[in-house]
């Protein structure tokens, strides 16, 4: 199914407050730590977003006890030995496969097949890969292990030590995820911090685990204890209306209730550098993660050289960053940034074409952009490359353009954020008839 979504500039910008619907990557780890606990994990705005629908789906194939009460959900343990009969499709989602390889290479008897969609095929999985063989994990695939489609056959996991040679979220947790079914203790080292959400989620369990700056150590746990959280809003989605209302003028949005975590919200540090009217009401935290009303108003805003370390914290908002420097005053620079060809769509290319159609003035480099504005975006039509947030990125960048935007394969906005255009047309009067062709 493919569908184009056709969008005009948002007159008068941006108005009103909006609640988002659950971070996606607590969400994932609600069922992948969830599949450790006979007691099980309940979590209240679980996300809506068919990656995490992905998680659920594979845990429930792998045996796991999962409940679906409208936004509620609860993942109980409950793989057994023996043979997976369907193969786990992960879909879109890297997450998802990533720590499925995690959670699985230690459950001892298991043989599963992890596979996904056209786009997860062609992502790296070595990463997770050989970490995991160095524990004594038999997993195999194309290309020695290094892509999807994968076969694991769990077994008893040694403990070790492993430097990653870079930041990622995902491959420390199918490690600690290892570690908890493993014999020894494992111990993730990353260049530089990403997300932290397993760590503050084991923590609120009360699981030992020992963490210093950018180390976290974990130990062979044989049952998790349970828990019942409610999910912060996604900071991930709430980034679309920021960008937004920073961009066009006469916006002013107050979004409810969203996760604030610092290592996620390196895009607020950068914007306010920016000059960004940014205001953040701060409120009770929840499972262990900050929660905050965020204020955001139009704002002019000078370009910035985005700093190495802050890369992770902001790895998906990212596109986003890019699109607002072509509003902002001056050369942004975002470099270190080479993580982006391997998302769901090679990200540097999707979003340098596509800004560039519109008439923005950037150059792609191998690691990131150089982006000089401001330039006035003009209308046209722009590819997602069936990337999510490549889709509503430039649906937000329609809302400041001069005319209208045809965005090609929008559906994919579903991955992460379903109710995306519904909020849109929440958000902004211009686009109340907004055409959305199935
Ligand atoms: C995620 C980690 C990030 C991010 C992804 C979700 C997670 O990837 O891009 O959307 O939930 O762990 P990295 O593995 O590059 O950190």
């Amino acid at each position: 199914m493919s569908s184009d979504v056709r969008i005009r500039p948002a007159e008068g910008g941006l108005k009103g407050r909006l609640t988002l619907p659950g971070d996606k990557s607590i969400s994932h780890r609600v069922g992948f730590f969830g599949a450790l606990s006979s007691e099980g994990i309940t979590a209240e705005n679980f996300s809506s977003g068919a990656d995490c629908a992905s998680t659920l789906r594979c845990l429930e194939l792998a045996g796991c006890l999962v409940e679906r009460i409208g936004d509620k959900v609860r993942v109980r343990r409950g793989i057994n030995p023996g043979e997976i009969k369907a193969p786990l499709d992960a879909g879109n989602s890297g997450t998802t496969a990533r720590l499925l390889c995690g959670l699985l290479a230690g459950t001892p008897g298991v043989f599963a097949v992890i596979t996904g969609d056209e786009s997860l095929r062609k992502r790296p999985m070595g990463r997770v890969v050989s970490p995991l063989r160095t524990l004594g994990a038999r997993i195999d695939g194309p290309g020695g292990g290094a892509y999807l489609p994968l076969s694991i056959r769990g077994g008893c996991l040694s403990g070790g030590t492993f430097e990653l040679p870079m930041a990622s979220a995902q491959v420390k947790t199918a490690l600690i995820l290892a570690g908890l079914n493993a014999h020894g203790s494992v111990t993730v080292v990353e260049p530089a911090k990403s997300r932290d959400h397993s760590e503050r989620l084991l923590r609120h369990l009360g699981v030992p685990l020992r963490q210093e700056d950018n180390r976290i150590t974990v130990y062979p746990c044989s049952d998790l204890p349970g828990c019942s959280i409610r999910v912060p809003g996604d900071f991930s989605s709430a980034a679309f209306w920021i960008t937004g209302a920073l961009i066009v003028p006469g916006s002013d949005i107050v979004l409810e209730n969203v996760g604030i975590n610092p290592t996620r919200t390196g895009f607020l540090e950068c914007l306010k550098k920016m000059g960004a009217s940014i205001e953040i009401e701060e409120k009770e935290s929840a499972g262990g993660e900050p929660v905050g009303n965020i204020r955001v108003r139009y704002s002019e805003l000078e370009g910035i050289e985005v700093e190495k370390d802050a890369i992770p914290t902001m790895i998906d908002e990212l596109p986003l960053l890019a699109l607002i420097a072509t509003q902002a005053h001056g050369v942004t620079k975002i470099t270190h940034a080479e993580e982006l060809r391997v998302k769901e769509s090679d990200r540097i290319s999707s979003m340098a074409k596509g800004l560039r159609a519109l008439g923005a003035d950037v150059e792609e480099l191998e690691d990131g952009f150089f982006i000089t504005g401001p330039t006035p975006l003009g209308g046209g039509c722009v590819e997602s490359s069936k990337d999510h947030r490549i889709a509503m990125t430039f649906s937000i960048a329609a809302l400041a353009a001069q005319d209208e935007i045809i965005v090609k394969d929008a559906q994919c906005v579903g991955i992460s954020y379903p109710e995306f255009f519904d909020h849109l047309s929440m958000l902004s009067e211009g686009v109340k008839d907004l055409e959305y062709k199935r």
